[in-house]
C-alpha cells in the first residue's frame, strides 16, 4: 500500500461515501485486484464486507486495513459457487446497508476448450455468471429501493471479441459487460450506478499463474491493480463501461474499429496461443 494512501478516515463524508456507503462488499477480495479494491474503498472511508475462500488472507488484509483506516471490516470465507449464495449473503449483511458491490472473483478456466472438463465449464458459469447475477439481483434490489448505490462487475478486454484459448472465460466476461450495460440504463433512474470494468492484463497472482513458462512476463505490458481500481472507481456513475489504461484503449480501438471481427479473433488467437498455458 502506498504511503500517500495511508491516511486516517475522516469524520467528514465525501460524496463517494454518501452515494456508495456506508458499506461496500467485495466478492473475491483476498488478493490481486480484489485486494486492491478493498484498499481503494477503505481509503475512501467505506466499511467493508470481504469475501473469498482463503480465510487467512482475508484476516491479514483486515488487520492491515484496520491499522490504517477507522473502518469496520467483516470477512466471510465462502465459495461463490455455493448454491445457497444469496441466502448466505442475506444472512451476513442483514443488519448493514451495502451501498457498493464489486464482483471481482472469476474462474479463469484458461486452456483449450476440450482440455477442460465439463465440470470446470459448469463451475465457470457458476462463479463468473451466476455469482454476479445473484449479487446484482439481491443488492441491486435493495439499492433501487433506497435510491442510491453502485455495482461494479469485473469484465475484461477479452469480453469484446471471441478469444481462442480463453473461449469460455471470454464469453463469461462478455456476459458481465452486457449485463452491466443493460443494468446501467435500467437502474440509472433509481440512482444506482452500474459499471463494467474491461481491464487488459493486470499484474495479479492469478494472471502470473496463467502465463506459459516460456514467456518472459516482464515483457508483457501489464497494469498495476491499484491503477485499475483507481480508474474504475473514478468512472463509476459516469459511464457503463470503462477500459482502464491508454494501451488497452488503443487495443480496444484496434479490435473494434480498425480490423474486421474475423481478423480480430485470429489476431487475438495468435497472441493467446503464445501467452497462455494451453494444457
Ligand atoms: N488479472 C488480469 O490480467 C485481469 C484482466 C482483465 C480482467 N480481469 C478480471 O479481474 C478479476 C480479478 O482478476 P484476477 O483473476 O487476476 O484475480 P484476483 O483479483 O487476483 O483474485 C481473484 C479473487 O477472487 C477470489 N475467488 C476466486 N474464486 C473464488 C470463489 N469460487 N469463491 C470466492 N472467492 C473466489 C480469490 O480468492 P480465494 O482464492 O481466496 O477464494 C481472489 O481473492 C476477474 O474477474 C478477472 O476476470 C483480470
Amino acid at each position: 500500500m502506498s504511503s500517500d494512501a495511508v491516511r486516517k478516515h475522516s469524520d467528514m463524508k465525501d460524496p463517494f461515501q454518501t452515494r456508495y456507503g456506508p458499506w461496500a462488499l467485495v466478492a473475491g477480495a483476498s488478493e490481486g485486484l480484489g485486494r486492491a479494491f478493498a484498499e481503494g474503498l477503505a481509503a475512501r472511508g467505506l466499511h467493508l464486507v470481504l469475501i473469498a475462500r482463503r480465510k487467512k488472507l482475508l484476516q491479514s488484509l483486515t488487520k492491515e486495513l484496520q491499522t490504517l483506516y477507522s473502518i469496520q471490516v467483516r470477512t466471510l470465507a465462502l465459495d461463490l459457487s455455493n448454491e445457497d449464495l444469496i441466502e448466505r449473503l442475506i444472512a451476513f449483511t442483514r443488519d448493514i446497508e451495502v451501498g457498493l458491490v464489486v464482483y471481482n472473483a472469476a474462474f479463469p478456466n484458461i486452456g483449450l476448450f476440450h482440455r477442460r472438463s465439463y465440470e470446470e465449464h459448469k463451475k465457470l458459469v457458476s462463479i463468473n455468471c451466476l455469482g454476479p447475477v445473484a449479487l446484482c439481483y439481491q443488492f441491486g434490489k435493495l439499492m433501487r429501493q433506497r435510491g442510491s448505490g453502485g455495482i461494479i462487475l469485473m469484465s475484461s478486454l477479452t469480453g469484446f471479441v471471441g478469444t481462442p484459448v480463453l473461449a469460455h472465460y471470454a464469453a463469461s466476461k462478455a456476459y458481465n459487460r452486457i449485463l452491466a450495460e443493460g443494468l446501467w440504463r435500467e437502474l440509472k433512474p433509481s440512482g444506482v450506478a452500474v459499471l463494467a470494468c474491461c481491464a487488459g492484463a493486470v499484474a495479479t497472482p492469478n494472471f502470473r499463474k496463467s502465463i506459459d513458462d516460456s514467456v518472459n512476463i516482464s515483457r508483457i505490458p501489464v497494469m498495476r491493480a491499484e491503477k485499475v481500481v483507481r480508474k474504475t472507481l473514478r468512472a463509476l456513475g459516469k459511464k457503463a463501461v470503462v477500459v482502464p489504461g491508454f494501451l488497452n484503449k488503443l487495443h480496444y480501438f484496434f479490435i473494434q474499429r480498425i480490423i474486421s471481427r474475423k481478423r480480430a479473433v485470429s489476431f487475438l488467437g495468435r497472441i493467446t496461443e503464445r501467452l497462455y498455458k494451453t494444457d
